[in-house]
């Protein structure tokens, strides 16, 4: 370190000067001594250069084809032209595909965003010159850079770019240029995409985000609460349907909607067990608790003696909510911890979630079956433009 005062240059010097004294003159006003300034690359075009050079174009290049087949990925639903992501069960054709779309998703924009940063630090440590400086530490008076430190600053960097070769490097600079461009699409695809899919369509009608499987498809249809196992074969081979007195005090069980229509048709059998708006909690409350039900306006007869219907998508963001717990009768919703009170029409007591479960319906019929009384009176699951609740 000098320690020698320096005096600053007036302005009409200051515009005089050439990068090389702008850097000295930086240096001099900071009291910074530079010990050592190696040129990375002293020698040019050596096999090692060529290669540094090669490794981190890589790393760019890896990092643009991530971000196309991401994109690639995520815009194939529409049209279903390459990746048919729709739901299936295990077991069921299409599964492979089904289960690995998600993964394929993380994957691709992980490894863009991953080979942009590694193609970045490798430059940053091969081509950009390292020095060795020493400097005492100053006084910050909490003001703003003058403009002979920003100028003096500005030179600084513009020398460690220029030291790096960056100019000459025609590999890395379109690699960089390739891999940032395309992961800056990637990124721009993802709030896109949301506009581009629509949602009314692959559904039954232009009221699906209205209605649910639960909703019968002329007037006077029975639809049955019925059970499934996991196991598409058994579910489709046996229909379990919930009589009064299946389930114990204080338990739940997880139905889905079934009409006599779809006896021995798979594919209505299928479809009913796979609708994400379809799952209900069945819950039996204890008759202790059920005497301090407190019920919700419009809806005191929605439940059946002891028997509760709530959706299982939470009001939320649509998660499952599928934890019932008997003790304090809370149904909780393992996303973002949102809890509901079951003795109290499942109004959210906790959490991010703002409106009830949605109830639904249900009675007994002359056999002893529960069950729906119609579909939801209101729409299920998380808010969307056109809901009104
Ligand atoms: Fe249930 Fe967020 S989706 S709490």
């Amino acid at each position: 370190m000098s320690g020698e005062e320096v005096k600053p240059p007036s302005a009409a010097e200051l515009a005089d000067m050439d990068r090389d004294e702008l850097l000295k003159l930086g240096g001099q006003l900071d009291g910074v001594e530079i010990v050592d300034y190696p040129t990375p690359w002293p020698v040019e075009n050596t096999r090692a250069e060529r290669r540094a050079e090669r490794l981190v174009a890589f790393w760019f290049v890896l990092s643009a084809l991530s971000a196309i087949a991401f994109v690639v990925v995520l815009a194939t639903p529409w049209p279903k032209t390459f990746w048919d992501w729709a739901y299936r069960a295990p077991g069921q054709p299409g599964y492979t595909a089904y289960s690995l779309y998600t993964p394929a998703l993380g994957v691709t924009l992980g490894l863009a965003i991953l080979g942009l940063g590694i193609g970045v630090i490798l430059y940053t440590k091969k081509f950009v010159p390292t020095e060795t400086a020493v400097q005492e530490r100053g006084d910050n008076q909490g003001e703003g850079s003058p403009e002979l430190d920003r100028a003096t600053i500005m030179a600084h960097l513009a020398d460690a770019g220029n030291r790096s070769t960056i100019a000459r490097r025609s590999l890395i600079k379109r690699s960089a240029i390739a891999g940032a461009g395309a992961l800056g699409l990637a990124a721009a695809a993802l709030p896109v995409a949301s506009f581009i899919k629509d949602p009314w369509k692959d559904s039954d009608g232009r009221e699906s985000l209205w209605h649910t499987g639960w909703k019968p498809t002329y007037q006077g249809e029975v639809v049955y609460l019925r059970t499934a196992t996991g196991s598409v074969e058994e579910d489709l081979k046996e229909v379990r349907r919930v009589k009064v007195g299946d389930l114990d005090a204080g338990s739940m069980v997880t139905v889905f909607p079934y009409r006599d229509s779809e006896a021995h048709d798979e594919e209505k059998l299928n479809a009913a067990l796979t609708r994400v708006d379809n799952p209900v909690m069945l819950i039996r409350l204890r008759s202790t608790d059920a005497a301090k039900v407190v019920k919700r306006q419009g809806q005191e007869d929605f439940n059946f003696g002891d028997y509760y219907a709530y959706t299982k998508i939470c009001s939320h963001v649509g998660c499952p909510t599928s934890l019932y717990e008997q003790r304090t009768n809370r149904i909780l919703c393992p996303c973002h911890q949102s809890q509901f009170d079951a003795l109290h029409y499942a109004k959210p007591i906790f959490g991010p979630a703002t409106r009830p479960l949605a109830q639904l319906p249900i009675t007994v019929d002359k056999e002893g079956y529960l069950v729906a009384r119609g579909d939801f009176i209101e729409a299920i699951g998380p808010a969307f433009w056109e809901r009104k609740s």
